[in-house]
């Protein structure tokens, strides 16, 4: 007979989620001890994982013990494995202890913050670590900030309040501007216009042209394949004087500026319209976590408030609802997590976080730099080398694929100039100097073995 007794239902919830919490915890934590006995790229040929898996659902319960065991047995082999310390590819990224306790927990409230009083907590704690943040980074106090899921989605949302606010339809990048932008422009019918960098990769101011039917001009503090930094100012000062939007991605670097001695690459951008940094890349904050910020929240909300006869409510305008400042509707309680990295690590963990990162990344840039053959592709500013072994292109990728494939150590790459080059990129909170030397050690004997 059907249970109707909610009472007993809760009990029952509660029970079993002390039984199996403690075994997923248990699984977490020996995870995070044992993951780095793990190959760090997933060594399946696609759909081998699909093909293990029934091809259908159970009809009756199955326990959660299941689920974990199959967890084990089916899916961690599919498994690439971010929070290995010799995960280098792309931006490295951690999911730290009270990030991933913090999800646990937002879960379990399961808050959906569309209107203020759908979930005044999340909605007045997004406010508040989005200042808190703000401040960690140096940035100008009073920007309304708030949590996208990701940089794509905040970059996206600026396009719009963009165009809304100019009534234009251009937006203006650069050659290394993250792809997410193109794909906007694409998927809002509005035309790209890419400018071309100079030789140290930043977008070139003297080839921004006319600026007068541009509704945006995304700049970059930390661009995908280098980490090279726009120059924000002479940008501000071309929007300032056309009426553009200025969006300023900052999505890997933009964590950095807790530390003082990075500032710099913050320059210009307490002129911006909007900003956007992601703690799930490089704070500690576990996917998905996309800070945007803005100077103009009345024209951002302008772009996407619409607020139907079923969400009208008699609360004061205060009671502000942050589903009127972006795409979403729904939104999770995604603050929780950033809360607890910030308080868990307060500024000097931070701090040290992102000095660890860089100083490991310096480590490697010398070994590359003083070994024969080997050379550096590009200023390294944060966390990031750029790097070529010996030969040709078509050498260099097979050394990245055999590097990638022996288990190792996971690297990317990216053109520069024209030319193939390897990207390692430390942002693992585990990765020490021992992980870097075996890494080197491993680019070097796969080059080597090319030559006998
Ligand atoms: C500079 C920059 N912007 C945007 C993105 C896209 O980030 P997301 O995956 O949060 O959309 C990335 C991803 O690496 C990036 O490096």
């Amino acid at each position: 007979m059907t249970d109707v007794d909610s009472s007993l239902g809760v009990r029952r919830v509660a029970a079993d989620l002390r039984r199996d919490g403690r075994a997923a915890v248990d699984w977490a934590a020996d995870y995070l001890e044992r993951v780095t006995d793990l190959p760090v790229l997933a060594q399946v040929a696609p759909g081998e994982i699909r093909s293990r898996l029934p091809a259908a659902p159970p009809d009756d319960p199955e326990p959660f013990s299941a689920v974990l065991r199959d967890l084990d047995e089916v899916l961690l082999p599919g498994v690439t494995h971010w929070q290995h310390p010799r995960f280098f590819a792309y931006f490295a990224t951690s999911a730290s202890e009270p990030g991933i306790l913090a999800e646990l927990l937002a879960a379990t409230l399961n808050s959906v913050g569309f209107l203020w009083r759908t979930a005044p907590a999340s909605t007045e704690l997004e406010a508040v670590v989005l200042d808190w943040t703000a401040q960690l980074l140096g940035l100008p106090a009073g920007w309304h900030g708030h949590i996208e899921d990701t940089a794509s989605t905040g970059t996206m949302a600026a396009m719009i309040a963009a165009r809304e606010t100019t009534g234009r339809n251009v937006v203006v990048c650069s050659e290394h501007t993250h792809s997410a932008v193109e794909k906007g422009a694409r998927m809002l019918g509005m035309s790209l216009r890419k400018v071309a960098a100079d030789e140290v990769f930043r977008l070139r101011v003297d080839e921004l042209g006319d600026l007068g039917d541009v509704a945006v001009v995304v700049a970059t503090v930390g661009t995908t394949a280098s980490a090279s930094v726009d120059p924000v100012p002479e940008i501000a000062d071309a929007c300032a004087a056309s009426g553009t939007w200025l969006h300023v991605d900052a999505a890997y670097a933009g964590s950095a500026m807790v530390c003082p001695e990075f500032r710099w690459a913050f320059e210009g951008v307490s002129r911006a319209d909007s900003l956007v940094v992601n703690p799930h890349k490089w704070l500690l904050t576990p996917m998905d976590c996309s800070l945007l910020w803005t100077s103009r929240p009345a024209d951002l909300r302008a772009a996407f408030s619409l607020v139907p006869e079923f969400l009208r409510t008699p609360d004061a305008e205060d009671a502000l609802s942050l589903s009127e400042y972006g795409p979403a509707l729904g939104r999770r309680f995604r603050a929780l997590k950033l809360w607890a990295v910030l308080r868990c690590y307060g500024r000097s963990g931070l701090q040290e976080h992102i000095r660890r990162g860089v100083a490991l990344a310096s480590r490697f840039e010398e070994w590359v730099s003083a070994e024969p053959g080997w050379e550096i592709c590009a200023p390294r500013h944060f966390s990031l080398v750029c790097f070529r072994g010996p030969g040709d292109d078509e050498r260099n990728l097979r050394l990245l694929e055999a590097v990638n494939a022996s288990g190792e150590a996971f690297l990317s790459h990216a053109a520069l100039s024209g030319r193939y080059v390897l990207r390692l990129a430390v942002g693992q909170m585990s990765t020490t100097e021992e992980d870097i030397r075996l890494t080197w050690d491993v680019l070097r004997r796969v080059s080597q073995s090319f030559e006998s």
